[in-house]
């Protein structure tokens, strides 16, 4: 054991078959997909292209697969944004709801297809009035609502890039990111609402905009209502343009590898790094990902993913993913507990949301909440859940299951990065027997293989997530810093993409992701993933959120450090919790310490930075904590610490 990689500890016995009721009307129940895309995924990923995606001119070859820069549907054309609304309009569903937009003070929007197509097309003409070419960049920092869907189909429309930067990142983030870039336009609003108040953003732009000379226009869509100045020949309403715009403006075929966007991701060191993705292939592969990972059936389902659109899942399944399906979805723009702990489930009932797909950290504050609030709503209308953006504990996976999907919604566990561009590891909903925590197998079309510090292929247990062949969606690159992409991601195992992950496989082969190798604790020579302790502590039933890491110990290297969140009202002593996991892993993985803290520090999307935790657990000094979403948890803990030192 000791000799393995990571050591893989947990055992989970569950198993969820897809029921009768579901397989019936689901598009895959079988093997098929698995079984054509093993004979040959470019073949595969080519029907596939085919047949989800419309092209203007047919590509010469598949895949051009020149490690580690691939090109694919080379010499293809198309329009992201006529696949994604014109070919709807043209087929006869212009009348279909594509956005059910919710203001957070609960006003509402009802968008048609032909209604969206006719903004885009309108805002798409204002960007060439401003003087936006194909290849030009235009930066984009909204909040969630309807105007950030069409400011990116424009530029889609056009051949811009778009470079979207979440509404919540400072002015100093924008600035960077619009530098990195060289950004002709930036497309914000006066503000947007959260948690009751108006938030600002129109006097972040300003200051960012003060220090990027490439920004020569600025288009502001009222939101907020707040006081805003308007500097005359830079800064525009996006309603006045509008309503001046012409109304239409046809789709020109773009070349399938014509870049769609940037979107700004952090690494552990340095510079934030601007992931490239393309037009053709990654269309083909969200496109495909969103129908099958979700069994979307247009006609009927109402599909709600709760990401942002600054984020990689609010580019792909918010927007490309299931506008290109011609879904009917719900966006909403607030946070979850305004006015009360249940607007999300109040927000299901009332548009018949049939798949839901939110994050772990989302499940469990809805944990922490408790079970009254989704119990007073009819979650009927749900058929599929889903999750994504860090490892699903098994325990939140059962309250999901029982709370949200009422014991009958199948759980698609998704694993991908904004650098897969979309979904690689998942369930298929009708054919996968799932188990709580495991986000199962890599999709057809998809190789994906575990290996040890060596870089051999591991068959059981744990190791490092590879990626083996070249995928649609994958990113291009990194804008300007090709070395910096061969670096990151291919040169830790030859001939691998390197996801950053820990994985292992269990004896049914099923994968199970172990979060990031960065935060692997190495406990007396055993290296133990904090995902699999924070799992056994959230196994006990007074927890609701735990966080692991490993601190430096004289004595076995690394001790574990375990911050831990109660369920509402529940109690719970440190010993009774250490032997909990002692008991549901061993001892070897018992925290040496527990401090128990109302909240955890957390990334703007929602990641617990555990590098903070082990800063604040070794007693340094904090380094960069500008990605926090709420800095006073630290402070919070450090003196918890301090004070626990003292005793
Ligand atoms: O560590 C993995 C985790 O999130 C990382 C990618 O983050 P980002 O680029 O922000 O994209 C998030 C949305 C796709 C991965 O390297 N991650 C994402 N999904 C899962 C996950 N970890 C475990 N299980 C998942 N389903």
């Amino acid at each position: 054991m000791a000799d393995e990689t990571i050591e893989a500890l947990l055992l989970e016995q569950r198993k969820f078959p897809p029921s009768a009721a579901f397989k019936k009307n689901a598009l895959v129940v079988g093997t098929h997909l698995y079984d054509e895309a093993n004979a040959d995924y470019e073949a595969f990923w080519s029907r596939q292209a085919e047949e989800l995606v419309s092209w203007s001119t047919p590509w010469s070859q598949t895949c051009d697969w020149n490690l580690p820069f691939s090109k694919w549907f080379v010499g293809g054309t198309l329009n992201v944004a006529y696949n994604c609304l014109d070919r709807h309009v043209e087929a006869g569903r212009g009348n279909k709801v594509a956005i059910h937009w919710e203001g957070e003070p609960g006003d509402t929007r009802t968008i048609t297809y032909a209604e969206l197509l006719s903004e885009v097309e309108r805002f798409s003409n204002v960007l060439r009035g401003l003087g936006v070419v194909r290849g030009d960049r235009i930066n984009i920092y909204l909040p969630m609502i309807p105007e950030a869907v069409v400011a990116m189909l424009a530029c889609a429309r056009i051949g811009a890039a778009h470079s979207v930067v979440f509404g919540g990142f400072s002015s100093q983030a924008l600035a960077d990111r619009i530098n990195d870039a060289s950004a002709k336009v930036l497309i914000t609003a006066d503000g947007g609402w959260r948690r009751g108040d108006v938030f600002p953003l129109k006097p972040q732009a300003d200051e960012a905009v003060a220090s990027t000379p490439s920004i020569e226009h600025v288009v502001v869509v009222k939101r907020g209502n707040n006081d805003v100045s308007m500097k005359a020949g830079r800064d525009h309403w996006y309603h006045e343009l509008m309503a001046t715009a012409d109304p239409k403006c046809a789709a020109e075929p773009m070349d399938s590898e014509q870049l769609l966007f940037l979107l700004y991701t952090s690494g552990t060191t340095g510079k934030p790094k601007g992931i490239m993705h393309t037009t053709g292939g990654y269309l083909t592969h969200v496109t495909y990902t969103h129908k099958y990972v979700f069994d979307l059936h247009p006609e009927t389902d109402v599909y709600w993913c709760t990401a942002d659109v600054g984020w990689v899942t609010g580019h792909s399944y918010i927007v490309y993913g299931p506008l290109s399906n011609g879904a009917t979805q719900v966006i909403y723009e607030g946070v979850p507990n305004f006015p009360g702990n249940d607007r999300l489930w109040s927000i299901i009932a009332k548009y018949g949301v049939t798949i839901f797909y939110t994050a772990p950290t989302a499940i469990r504050t809805f944990m922490k909440w408790g079970t009254q609030e989704p119990a007073k709503h009819d979650l009927s209308s749900l058929r599929v859940i889903g999750s994504v953006g860090e490892p699903i504990n098994p325990e939140a996976w059962m309250w999901y299951h029982e709370h949200i999907g009422r014991g009958n919604c199948p759980i698609v566990d998704t694993w991908w990065q904004t650098e897969t561009g979309g979904i690689m590891i998942s369930p298929l909903p009708g054919a996968t027997t799932t188990k709580p925590g495991s986000a199962t197998f890599a999709l057809p079309g998809v190789g994906a293989e575990v290996v040890d510090e060596a870089g051999n292929t591991v068959t059981k247990g744990g190791g490092y997530l590879t990626l083996t062949n070249p995928w649609p969606g994958m990113l291009r690159g990194i804008w300007g810093d090709p070395e910096r992409y061969k670096e990151t991601y291919w040169s830790r195992f030859p001939g691998r993409y390197f996801a950053g992950d820990g994985a292992k496989l269990d004896d049914d082969g099923y994968l199970w992701l172990l979060g990031r190798v960065d935060d692997v604790m190495n406990v007396s020579g055993h290296r133990i993933s904090t995902t699999e302790v924070e799992s056994a502590l959230v196994s006990h039933p007074s927890v609701a959120e735990a966080a692991v890491v490993g601190a430096n110990d004289a004595t076995t290297g690394q001790a574990i450090i375990a911050y831990v969140t109660l369920r509402g009202g529940a109690e719970v002593n440190e010993t009774d919790l250490r032997n909990h996991v002692a008991k549901e892993i061993g001892a070897i993985a018992k925290p040496k310490t527990i401090y128990f803290t109302p909240d955890l520090p957390k990334t703007r999307s929602g990641k617990i930075m555990r590098r903070l935790l082990r800063d604040v657990a070794e007693g340094r000094n904090l380094g960069d904590t500008t990605t926090l979403a709420d800095a006073s948890v630290v402070t919070e803990l450090q003196n918890r610490a301090a004070q626990s030192s003292e005793d």
